[in-house]
């Protein structure tokens, strides 16, 4: 292998709908990088063997996405404090003989909610789901200020476990907690000026599917899903057709990537002009259902 080229990866399972390689290759293109951007099938029990396996081969990095963003923590060198906090990697970088863990989830939600100017403090975030995602979220929207965070999740104690780790850790109280079911959401909405869909309901090919039943007016309400295949949700279209601002989860996935490629080339990358086109490219990658 060159070294002067980039050598880059994603490590998951499944993979296969994975539209971070058509992402990143897209970006190398666009900055005159050389460099490749490889999909790796990883089942849970060969993950620490295929991780050495890019370090020894001199990969620059990878990307690690489910079920891994917590395991791989564990063959890592050193963890920046954010990722540690999170308790989730989808990036490491391999540098002088040694693996360096990030979380570049959390810059791209926020940069994602900052492209539509969205003044956070003192707000009132729901946020459905309790797992690695929702960990980047709350994180994230506590950093923004936020007022007041209600999780809601299928699995009670995932979602207690969360609160009561990040008000201790992060020292944020204004969080509340209760079970992911139709009535208690009908409570919240009403109550909230941001609802974050982190859970995989309605990702292809459950496409019909949507986590929430809305049925009251949800104008200057914002409502995010992070699924992004589709890229407009069942949610998302159910959202918009009463009345909320909405954001699909295409757009923090760029981010995320773009972050992740700074990590690698130790560079800044200026977005703003290829943002659109690239939002485009993935876009006609998801609807066309093409090959990676
Ligand atoms: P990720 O890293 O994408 O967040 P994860 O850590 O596996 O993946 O978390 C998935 C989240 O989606 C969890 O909150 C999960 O709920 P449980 O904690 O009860 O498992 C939620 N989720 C997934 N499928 C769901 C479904 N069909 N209905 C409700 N919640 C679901």
């Amino acid at each position: 292998m060159k070294p002067s080229t980039l050598h880059l990866g994603i490590l998951g399972y499944p993979i296969q709908h994975s539209i971070s390689p058509v992402l990143h290759q897209y970006l190398l293109q666009k900055l005159n990088l050389q460099g490749c951007y490889h999909l790796f099938e990883v089942k849970e029990n060969d993950l620490q063997d295929a991780f050495r396996g890019l370090q020894i081969l001199g990969f620059h990095g990878c990307n690690v996405t489910i079920p891994h963003k917590q395991t791989i923590i564990t063959f890592l060198d050193q963890v920046e404090p954010e990722a540690e906090i999170i308790g989730a990697v989808n990036t490491v970088l391999f540098k002088n003989r040694r693996s360096w863990g990030f979380n570049t989830d959390v810059e791209g939600f926020r940069r994602s909610l900052k492209l539509h100017n969205l003044p956070l403090a003192g707000k009132k975030a729901l946020v459905i789901g309790a797992g690695g995602a929702a960990r980047s979220v709350v994180y994230a929207l506590i950093k923004e200020q936020i007022g007041h965070v209600c999780l809601v999740n299928r699995t009670l104690a995932k979602a207690r476990q969360l609160v009561e780790e990040f008000s201790e850790k992060l020292n944020f109280p204004d969080m509340t907690y209760e079970l992911f079911e139709e009535q208690n959401i009908k409570l919240l909405l009403p109550e909230v000026d941001l609802i974050v869909n982190t859970t995989s309901v309605g990702m292809w090919p459950q496409v019909d599917l949507s986590p929430v039943k809305i049925d009251l007016d949800l104008e200057n309400k914002v409502v995010m899903d992070l699924v992004y295949n589709p890229v407009k949700t069942k949610f998302l279209n159910l959202a918009a057709a009463h009345g909320a601002q909405i954001i699909d989860g295409l757009e923090m996935l760029i981010f995320q990537g773009v972050k992740s490629l700074e990590i690698w080339t130790e560079r800044k990358i200026p977005v703003d002009d290829l943002f659109e086109k690239l939002k485009n490219r993935l876009i006609q990658k998801l609807q066309n259902h093409e090959p990676n």
